[in-house]
């Protein structure tokens, strides 16, 4: 499939895709959305690819929805097609492993698809936030849900009511990214991450991804017991045997996802 606002490459057992509408500081419209969501089924079908990287430039991530585009609709338009719901979620719904490595502004929507990945490693100019009160709106595809979850309320507060920036330093204290790196050594950080997880065994890092986003749905006590089947579950997977056994043996293992 051709492309005009993402570009696609695999590297390995990566699947690497950039956000390329360099003009509008890869603003997020429905024609990119689709592109994404287009990527990344072909990405979870491809046997090959093992884990996902989702990028933007070194300037932006993305610096939100595409405000152009949003500005014209009217309260029946959105509520009837359900604006941003379905395409507009799927890096949350992937199953493979997705990282969203993240270099300068990753403001509303960006912010939010940063979210909607699996980890986010941030570049120490990134600038990240949820301005949309600025523009009369509040967050749409899951802001005002994963950023409370990821800093907490009080922080979430602020950065949603105040529409202030966090910078990459305070982003991380807070818990939002899992590292800071310096510019320009984010892709080369990410891709270190995402090869580390595409050696290992497709079903254990499936499990493991499931198990970690159950705890954000069921209670405390569920979500022990869905971790403990799943980890029965990796006794009837022969990586499981290979990986204990390649211990034992002081040599590498050899996964072969089944
Ligand atoms: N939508 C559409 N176009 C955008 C955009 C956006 N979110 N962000 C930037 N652009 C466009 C600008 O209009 C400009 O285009 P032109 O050259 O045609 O004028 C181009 O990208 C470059 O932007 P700037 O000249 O503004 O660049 P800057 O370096 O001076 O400022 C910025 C960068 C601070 C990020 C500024 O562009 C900005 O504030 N952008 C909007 C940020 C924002 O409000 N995001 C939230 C959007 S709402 C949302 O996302 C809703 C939701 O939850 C789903």
């Amino acid at each position: 499939m051709a492309y005009e606002n993402i570009l696609v490459e695999t590297r390995g057992g990566v699947g690497l895709i950039t956000l390329n509408r360099p003009k509008a500081l890869n603003a997020l419209n429905s024609e990119l959305m689709r592109e994404l969501a287009a990527a990344i089924d072909g990405f979870e079908a491809d046997r090959n690819v093992l884990c996902m990287v989702l990028t933007g430039s070194e300037k932006a991530f993305a610096a939100g929805a595409d405000i152009k585009e949003m500005a014209a609709r009217d309260f029946p338009d959105t509520y009837t097609t359900d604006y941003m719901s379905g395409l507009w979620e799927r890096a949350s719904t992937c199953r493979k492993p997705i990282i969203a490595a993240v270099a300068g502004y990753a403001l509303g929507g960006g912010c939010e698809l940063a979210m909607q990945c699996d980890f986010i490693i941030a570049a120490d100019n990134a600038k990240v936030g949820q301005p949309e009160v600025n523009l009369g709106t509040i967050p749409g595809i899951g802001g005002s849900q994963r950023l409370t979850r990821a800093v907490g309320k009080s922080k979430a507060m602020d950065m949603i009511l105040t529409a202030r920036n966090m910078d990459a330093q305070e982003a991380e204290r807070a818990g939002l990214v899992a590292r800071v790196v310096p510019l320009a050594s984010l892709m080369e950080e990410t891709m270190k991450a995402a090869e580390k997880i595409a050696s290992l065994s497709l079903p254990a890092i499936l499990m493991a991804k499931e198990a970690v986003n159950r705890s954000f749905e069921v209670t405390l006590a569920e979500g022990v017991r869905f971790e403990r089947r799943l980890f029965h579950s990796t006794f009837g997977v022969a990586d499981r045997k290979e990986g204990m056994t390649a211990f034992a043996e002081k040599r590498k293992p050899n996964f072969i996802h089944k």
